[in-house]
């Protein structure tokens, strides 16, 4: 089987990437960050706090996190129930952020996230794939843009979408999320150290695409 792992700060467009690299080559995507979201609802929804890592390692256990593709587009399954409408919001952002650092949640997630890239060719994103998740990826990306850029991208997003929301506010959320994953104990968001790196601050989404998908080749 073959691999590709991107990894990144929060808004880089690993997901938009990663769809389209996986279109062009036939692979499948793994979203892998959907998968944190969707143990995060959990712990909203069963107002479970952040900062109690051991109600939370408990939890782990009444959870069962699984995907399907629907034309295309990965669902993520929440104990039977498709929780995709529910886990883009900024409160589940950070909650994700918050609670991704704690081993027993990361337990969960990884053999998934290895099992499905034993089945298939898969372009997987996140933020510790090429260092832990598939350390043999036939290739690594690490792709970055500039904090003003990412919150830009994302204000954008948002305001199609019709949600309310502050420039400001946005950056100010991505800089602590990148802080807290960079800083975490286990499976820290960091470049593996054969990783090619990708900064795509001035470049059109096509031109990352190919930029990704020419590496791929030569890899
Ligand atoms: O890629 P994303 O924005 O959907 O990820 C949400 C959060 O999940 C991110 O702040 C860190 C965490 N995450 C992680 O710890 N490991 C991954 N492989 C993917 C995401």
């Amino acid at each position: 089987m073959h691999s590709i792992a991107i990894d990144g700060p929060a808004g880089a467009g690993k997901s938009t990437i990663a769809k389209r690299v996986a279109e062009e080559l036939g692979f499948i995507y793994v979203d892998t960050g959907a998968m944190y979201r969707s143990m995060a609802l959990y712990f909203l929804r069963h107002s479970i706090s952040a900062q109690d890592e051991e109600k939370i390692s408990e939890a782990c256990a009444d959870i069962e996190v699984s995907i399907e593709y629907e034309n295309g587009e990965q669902q993520v399954i929440l104990n039977g129930e498709n929780v995709n409408a529910f886990i883009r919001t900024e409160e589940v952002s950070m909650m994700t952020s918050d609670t991704s650092k704690y081993p027993k949640v990361r337990e969960k997630l990884l053999s998934l996230q290895r099992d499905l890239a034993k089945k298939k060719n898969v372009i997987m994103d996140g933020r510790d794939i090429g260092t832990c998740v598939l350390p043999d990826a036939d290739l690594k990306v690490f792709l970055t843009a500039s904090t003003a850029e990412r919150a830009r991208r994302r204000f954008k997003e948002l305001q199609e979408k019709g949600a309310e929301c502050d420039l400001d506010t946005i950056e100010k959320d991505i800089i602590a999320r990148d802080e807290q994953d960079m800083n975490r104990e286990i499976s820290p968001l960091r470049p593996a150290e054969d990783a090619s790196f990708v900064d795509a601050s001035y470049m059109t989404i096509e031109e990352v695409a190919d930029t990704v998908v020419s590496l791929y080749q030569k890899a």
